[in-house]
Parts: structure tokens; C-alpha cells; sequence
């Protein structure tokens, strides 16, 4: 059975990613920050929980180890874990955005590389965002070249960047970001926007779902590959 943990699996893309994947017959562990949040999503689902705040060193640490000593290997790691940090750009809203979007990746990334080493195909999702794509930002094409966004946006350039550079440090592991789509959850509510978190999740199924020979340093939204 593949064994797949999901950051930020409670609710929205990452609880929705959680359904699709169980239903392909994943282990999936659901890493949330709430405990509460957490257990009440595993148990809708069927799925298992941990206790992982992207942002806690040793709440990260714990959760790989949970999973570790529970099936000895981790074949599907899902970033999913994010924050808008819309409003006030200012140096402790920056912390906290950088935080969450970026360095969560690196915290839960070198905590899971040890298990990740471990599996027959071993996979790491990013669900980063289109708003960190210099092409999008500079085309006024496109939506993104109008999103008021800046602290959001860089912290997704760099968790693009860091699974690129991933990629290329561990070409044993598939690394790929993604692009969801604009989609409903808590994070866009304020704006009104989007489509369902199910269709959404398509996309960060597939590209958790990739052959061993499947691509890797990517960045691609439902459509297939996706600018820098
Ligand atoms: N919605 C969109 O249109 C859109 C577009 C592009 C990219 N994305 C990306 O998609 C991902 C999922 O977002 P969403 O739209 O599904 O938003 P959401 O419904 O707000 O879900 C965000 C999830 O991240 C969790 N989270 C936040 N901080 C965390 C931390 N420190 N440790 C662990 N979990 C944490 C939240 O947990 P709590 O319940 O505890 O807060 C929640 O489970 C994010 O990375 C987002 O940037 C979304």
C-alpha cells in the first residue's frame, strides 16, 4: 500500500487530495496542527492522523518519526500546508508567511528524505501557487499581474525554487510543484473566488500518482507544464 502524508490535510485542497487518494487506496496520514481538526478529518476519511505543524521543528520531527515507526517508509509527501498573509506587509507578517509557505517545506522535507530514500518510487508534491511564477506576474494576461499579493507570492517563488532545487539534489525522488487553480476554501472566502477544492485536487493527485519514470523539477497546473 502506498504511503502518502498530506500537510495541512484538515480541510480545503490538502483534505480534499486526502479523499482522492484514499479512494486509490493510499495510507494516507492527515498532518494537521489542530489535534481536534486532525482527528475529525482521519476519521471522515478512514484515513490516519499526526499532530504536524509545518512551522515546529520538533512537531515535524515527531510526525515523520509516528509515520517511521509505523510503516518503516514514506512513498508520497504532499506540501499543502500554506497561508495568504494577506493585509499588512511588514517584517513579522513576513516571518510568518516565509515561515508556513517556504522554510515548513524545508522543515518537513529533511525529516521525511530518510523515509522518502526508503520507498520503490518516491514522490514529493508541492501545491505551490502561479502567484510565485515570475512569467505570470510579468505577463498582464494573466490574473496573477494584478494580485496585490507580494509576501504570498514570494513564498511561493521560493517553495517553487526549493522543489527545483530539490530535484536536482536528490535525483532519486520525483519533486514537482503545481498550480491548483483558483478554487474555493477558507483561503480565497474573502474574495469570493474559485472553483471546488474536488476538482482542484485532480491535479495534485496526478502528479502524486506518477510512474517511476514519471517527470521531475516541474512547475504545471491541470494543463500540463506551467512558466517560472
Ligand atoms: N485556494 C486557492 O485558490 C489556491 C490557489 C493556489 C494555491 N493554493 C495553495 O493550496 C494550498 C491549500 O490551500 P487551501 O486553498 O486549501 O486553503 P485552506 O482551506 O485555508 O487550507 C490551508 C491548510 O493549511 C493548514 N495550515 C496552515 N498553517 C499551517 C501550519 N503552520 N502547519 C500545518 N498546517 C497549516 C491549515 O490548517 P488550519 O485549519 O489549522 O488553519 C489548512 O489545513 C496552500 O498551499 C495554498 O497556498 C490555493
Amino acid at each position: 500500500m502506498t504511503v502518502t502524508l498530506i500537510t495541512g490535510a484538515n480541510k480545503g485542497i490538502g483534505f480534499e487530495t486526502a479523499k482522492q487518494l484514499t479512494e486509490l487506496g493510499h495510507q494516507v496520514y492527515i498532518g494537521a496542527r489542530d489535534v481536534d481538526r486532525g482527528e475529525k478529518a482521519a476519521a471522515a476519511l478512514g484515513a490516519r492522523f499526526v499532530q504536524l505543524d509545518v512551522t515546529d521543528d520538533v512537531s515535524v520531527n515527531s510526525a515523520l518519526a509516528t509515520i517511521g515507526s509505523a510503516e518503516g517508509r514514506l512513498d508520497v509527501l504532499v506540501h499543502n500546508a500554506g497561508i495568504l498573509g494577506a493585509g499588512v506587509v511588514d517584517g513579522p507578517t513576513a516571518l510568518r508567511v516565509f515561515d508556513t509557505n517556504a522554510v515548513g517545506i524545508v522543515r518537513v522535507t529533511e525529516a521525511a528524505l530518510p523515509l522518502l530514500r526508503k520507498s520503490s518510487n518516491p514522490t514529493v508534491v508541492t501545491v505551490s501557487s502561479s502567484a510565485g511564477s515570475f512569467w505570470a506576474v510579468n505577463n498582464p494576461e494573466r490574473p496573477e499581474f494584478h494580485l496585490p499579493l507580494a509576501l504570498y507570492s514570494a513564498s511561493k517563488s521560493a517553495a517553487t525554487m526549493l522543489t527545483i532545487q530539490y530535484a536536482k539534489s536528490e535525483p532519486g525522488i520525483k519533486f514537482n510543484a503545481l498550480e491548483p487553480g483558483t478554487t474555493a476554501t477558507d483561503m480565497t472566502a474573502a474574495f469570493g473566488v474559485g472553483r471546488s477544492p474536488e476538482e482542484s485536487a485532480r491535479t495534485v493527485v496526478r502528479l502524486a500518482t506518477l510512474d517511476a519514470d514519471g517527470p521531475t523539477g516541474t512547475l504545471q497546473d491541470e494543463s500540463g507544464e506551467l512558466r517560472w
